[in-house]
């Protein structure tokens, strides 16, 4: 499946250099490790088992699963037996038996130039030691879910490695959803505890974080759910203002006048007391192998978030592992992930694969183009930054600014250049290549998703020669196939359905709460297969090129969004009788939300009509689901048993006139009128 000489033709290669040191060198390497990932697995990942701390080892197979609906329930389990705690490997490990405790784990970079903080292995462990006697003070025990809202902050990591230190799960919402979105995910995970700040700036524009999570906590009491406990951590205000150790009074707002900080001494907590007085030594409770770690939710076609759960030992193999390779990790590296905490991405590569390889990361809290557009590359240099993570939208929204500001900086510690999120087009793989990276770096072009828990198709930087575009080959362990319609694994140049005929150690393992769902969405469609959702071509070398989506979802600047879920929030209001949205290609975004709506009788569209949608979605979602297009459409069209044809609406959202079949049409005149009242400019 995977050719044995990668070709010679086309393809971009590493330099000699990055070669010499590389922990996968060449093409014919990286072939000989897959053959013997997929073969023996338990052999392949057995240095990585070494490397951790186990209380006890594991007993049974090193991978047991079922991937089969026709077979029974759908199951995967890794190294069933062992028992270990990933923040003990992620730290303990480091600080005490490598010795690394002086390392720097995060340059923390504010979202102010200026703004910083250093913070070691040691002290890093201290914090998480501290903050976990305080979760157990707040009565969280093994098991218990802990929802965690908040920042790019250092005390994000220290919140979530605590929970993994006792056993609780945590349940992560990223800082820019919706108070609506906050409480439906506490309420789905049934969390007993928040854990939020009282605000940040994204640029400068200030985000009153704690007002946002009061709302949510109240709308759970509305639902009848309530979470009596909050721990707020004063980011805006000062430490030690409004608080004399020890005592839980409201912060001081001293630092931003505009900052709105709700406090109810029922509920709130400040983070700064509760840690003044815990002891800086806690035991971790060991894990089995299988147990929760975290909960991440993830856009579903269906409208409802899915939260998918990972587990403790094959995620931590996976991340560690793919870390390593993906990256090339060496001891000297500065290693720059510019994603969010609050999407698997900072999971996975902030958090939990870097520390594991004691990794010196810089953790940003700002924005690519505040104060400026160079403000990455300063970081870079400031910093010294060798390998650098970000998302295509990044890249295609710098690029705008042409090559002046990344050439203000020297970046000439740069050594691999990722990318992750969306298929990146041609053109921005090359800016970023060619300007970003001065042909020196090679780009990783790594494919995978909230479900995936890693990278699983993906170039290994010195090894495999790249095309522009193209995430390459499968990660180890990873054997993907290409299905048609009917099912049948496609050979050879082909393009149709991305699907994994077997499990990786850091796979999810259901929807917390909802194994029906997890079956369901991944493993129905083609009994025996993980069905990714995402269409995907195999060229005539072998290599795999993801085309995108190819379910009801879209996908906005890298981030997944179900169209069902912006359509029952513009049903909510009451003039609108029903909704379709579709993705409208989007040169920095990648697409943009394009919104057919049918009023009630009676009602005009208007402009006032029009802010009130937009505002609507953006409170029952988020800023990033908010409406670039709203178009008023007094009939949709619809196939003769009422089912919105979406792929007319793709086509007229983008104004492309030929419709290809429209036979199953109920009524077509209504394609003229919509090409009619088009919107061509965003609202
Ligand atoms: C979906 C998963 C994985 C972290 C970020 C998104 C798309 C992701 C690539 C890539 C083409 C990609 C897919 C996937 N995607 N990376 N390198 N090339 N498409 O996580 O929100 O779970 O989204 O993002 O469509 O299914 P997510």
């Amino acid at each position: 499946m995977i050719p044995d000489k990668a070709p010679g033709e086309d393809v971009l290669h590493a330099s000699g250099d990055l070669k010499k040191e590389a922990h996968v060198p060449t093409f014919e390497k990286y072939k000989e490790l897959y053959v013997k990932s997929v073969e023996s697995p338990e052999e392949f990942w057995a240095d990585f088992i070494k490397d951790f701390f186990w209380k006890k080892k594991y007993n049974g197979k090193f991978l047991d699963y079922n991937f089969d609906v026709t077979k029974g329930e759908i199951y995967v389990k890794c190294m069933e037996g062992a028992s270990t705690n990933i923040c003990y490997n992620v730290l303990d490990r480091n600080v005490h038996d490598r010795k690394l405790g002086d390392r720097v784990a995060f340059y923390w970079e504010g979202n102010e130039p200026g703004d910083q903080k250093t913070v070691s292995y040691r002290e890093l462990l201290q914090q998480v030691c501290k903050f976990a006697n305080v979760l157990k003070s707040q009565g969280v025990k093994k098991g218990d879910r802990v929802s965690i809202y908040m920042p790019m902050v250092v005390e994000l990591v220290v919140a979530m490695l605590a929970c993994a230190r006792i056993g609780a799960v945590h349940s992560i919402v990223f800082a820019g959803f919706s108070a609506e979105s906050l409480c439906e995910r506490i309420i789905d995970s049934r969390c007993c505890l928040l854990i939020t700040a009282d605000g940040f700036y994204r640029g400068d524009k200030l985000i009153n974080l704690k007002l946002i999570a009061d709302e949510a906590l109240q709308k759970c009491r509305d639902k009848s759910f309530s979470v009596e406990k909050c721990i707020m951590l004063k980011h805006l205000t000062k430490e030690d203002e409004g608080t004399t150790p020890g005592s839980l009074s409201p912060p001081a707002k001293r630092a931003c006048p505009d900052l709105q900080v709700p406090w109810n001494p029922e509920v709130d907590m400040c983070w700064h007391s509760l840690m003044y007085e815990a002891s800086d030594e806690c035991e971790p409770v060991w894990c089995d192998s299988e147990d929760p770690l975290f909960i991440l939710y993830t856009s579903g076609s269906t409208g409802k978030p899915k939260g998918v759960l990972h587990t403790v030992s094959g995620y931590m193999l996976y991340t560690a592992a793919t870390f390593k390779f993906v990256f090339d990790y060496h001891p000297d590296d500065v290693y720059w992930c510019t994603a969010d905490i609050g999407w698997i991405t900072g999971h996975s590569y902030i958090t939990y694969g870097p520390l594991a390889n004691g990794a010196t990361s810089v953790l940003f809290e700002g924005l690519p183009t505040y104060p400026d557009v160079s403000r990455m590359w300063e970081i870079v240099d400031k910093y010294q930054v060798s390998k650098f993570y970000t998302a295509p939208t990044a890249i295609r929204l710098l690029m705008k600014y042409g090559s002046e500001p990344v050439q203000k900086y020297k970046r000439d510690s740069l050594k691999i250049l990722g990318t992750v999120g969306e298929p990146i087009n041609p053109e921005a793989w090359h800016w970023y290549y060619n300007v970003v990276g001065e042909k020196r770096c090679p780009v990783v072009d790594t494919f995978w998703q909230t479900e995936t828990g890693g990278h699983v198709m993906t170039p290994l930087p010195a090894a495999t020669p790249m095309k522009p575009g193209s995430a390459t080959f499968p990660f180890f362990g990873v054997v993907p196939a290409i299905l048609n319609e009917s099912g049948e694994e496609l050979e050879g140049p082909s393009e149709g359905y991305l699907v994994f005929k077997q499990p990786w150690p850091g796979v999810m393992r259901t929807v917390y709460g909802n194994q029906q769902r997890f079956e369901t969405t991944y493993f129905k469609k083609f009994p025996g297969y993980y069905v990714t959702g995402d269409g995907c071509r195999r060229d005539k070398d072998g290599y795999y090129w993801i085309t995108g989506r190819i379910d009801d979802m879209l996908n906005v600047s890298g981030h997944l969004l179900s169209t069902a879920e912006v359509e029952s929030a513009l049903v909510e209001h009451e003039s609108v009788a029903e909704a379709a949205v579709v993705g409208r290609p989007h040169p920095v975004k990648g697409e943009s939300l394009y919104c057919f709506v049918t009023l009630s009788d009676g009602i005009n569209y208007n402009q006032k009509l029009e802010a009130e949608l937009k505002k609507l979605v953006r409170e029952k979602i988020g800023a990033i689901a908010t409406p670039d297009y709203i178009q008023n459409a007094p009939s949709l069209p619809k196939t003769r048993s009422g089912k919105i044809m979406r792929r007319i609406l793709r086509k007229i959202a983008s104004n492309e006139r030929d419709l290809g079949d429209v036979s199953t049409l109920a009524d077509s005149s209504v394609i003229d009128q919509l090409f009619e009242n088009r919107c061509s400019t965003a609202v």
